[in-house]
């Protein structure tokens, strides 16, 4: 389909990066950071922790469940991209790649794309181990697309590579120029409110500390101020307004519901929080 894949994974480079888990004692600041500030933190941190997210989430994610979210919408009961056999998709910020397989299983052909080699190793491992067919996986950056315009029918992601870029504004134009006109492109991220509290699952979690309109990005920084992970705050209105000047249409926004017996936390999302405040916003947009 002529995709060019940047990188592989194959199963020899497995053993092969330091992987000793996130830094003790990085400080935690709210500043500036830019996209190439950004992009080095996400993908050395991913490249870090990749292997205590899978441990930690791999068994909530399954190896082919697509999951948009800790509330647990799967993309089985919402439906959101529509039919995605015969269908070219694009997962952006994919991590193991789960979401893609789900897909495949489908008809569908993904290419599963993140910043971190070691997040596509988690996805190599995952087929090699069922024997399956690999997932086919691209490591780049999101806001720097590697595909020819109107590559593909669908583009989606969950918590992937939107929180932790600096530059949206070019991710959504970059999304825009390799999906077909018509396409979906359909993304989740943390819901801008909680940015207004502690990420904590317990009551410290429920008082409101920042102001929701600080757009300052939450930064952790080592020794020398240098930034070991980023996350960035877009308010609900900044948001829709960078997709519609990418030239997406707003189809929906889903806030999921905190289900009725899910009991299992994931970070600041817990089952406290999620009864009274929402804890994810699914985009749905399509491509002019
Ligand atoms: C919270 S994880 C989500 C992974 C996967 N979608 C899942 O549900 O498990 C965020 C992912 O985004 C990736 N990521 C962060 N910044 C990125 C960027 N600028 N471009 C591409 N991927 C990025 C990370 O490497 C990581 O795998």
């Amino acid at each position: 389909m002529g995709i060019v894949t940047v990188a592989t994974t194959p199963q020899s480079d497995l053993h092969d990066l330091d992987t000793s888990a996130e830094e003790e004692g990085d400080d935690a600041v709210r500043r500036t950071a830019g996209a190439g500030e950004s992009s080095r933190a996400s993908r050395h941190w991913w490249d870090r922790n990749a292997d205590e997210y899978q441990d930690e989430h791999g068994e909530f994610l399954g190896d082919d469940r697509f999951t948009w979210c800790p509330e647990g919408l799967d993309e089985a009961d919402a439906r959101l991209l529509g039919e995605v056999a015969g269908k070219d998709v694009l997962e952006i910020g994919a991590g193991a790649a789960q979401c893609s397989r789900w897909l495949a299983a489908r008809g569908a052909r993904p290419v599963a794309l993140d910043i971190s080699h070691r997040q596509l190793q988690h996805s190599r491992r995952i087929d090699l181990g069922r024997g399956a067919r690999p997932v086919p996986v691209v490591q780049a950056d999101a806001a720097v697309l590697p595909f020819a315009d109107a590559s593909f029918d669908l583009a989606c992601s969950a918590y992937g590579a939107v929180p932790f870029s600096a530059d949206t504004d070019r991710l959504m134009r970059e999304v825009h120029r390799v999906l077909r006109p018509g396409g979906l492109w359909v993304f989740s991220v943390t819901h801008p409110i909680r940015w207004a509290f502690p990420d904590e699952p317990g009551v410290e979690g429920l008082t409101a500390t920042s102001s929701y309109f600080d757009r300052t990005p939450y930064v952790e920084q080592d020794e020398n101020g240098r930034a070991t992970y980023v996350e960035h705050h877009r308010t609900l209105g900044d948001r829709i307004r960078e997709l519609v000047g990418a030239g997406f249409r707003l189809v929906d926004l889903v806030e999921p519901e905190w289900p009725a017996g899910l009991e299992q936390e994931w970070g600041g999302w817990s089952p406290l929080r999620g009864r009274l405040i929402p804890g994810t916003a699914i985009f749905v947009t399509e491509r002019g």
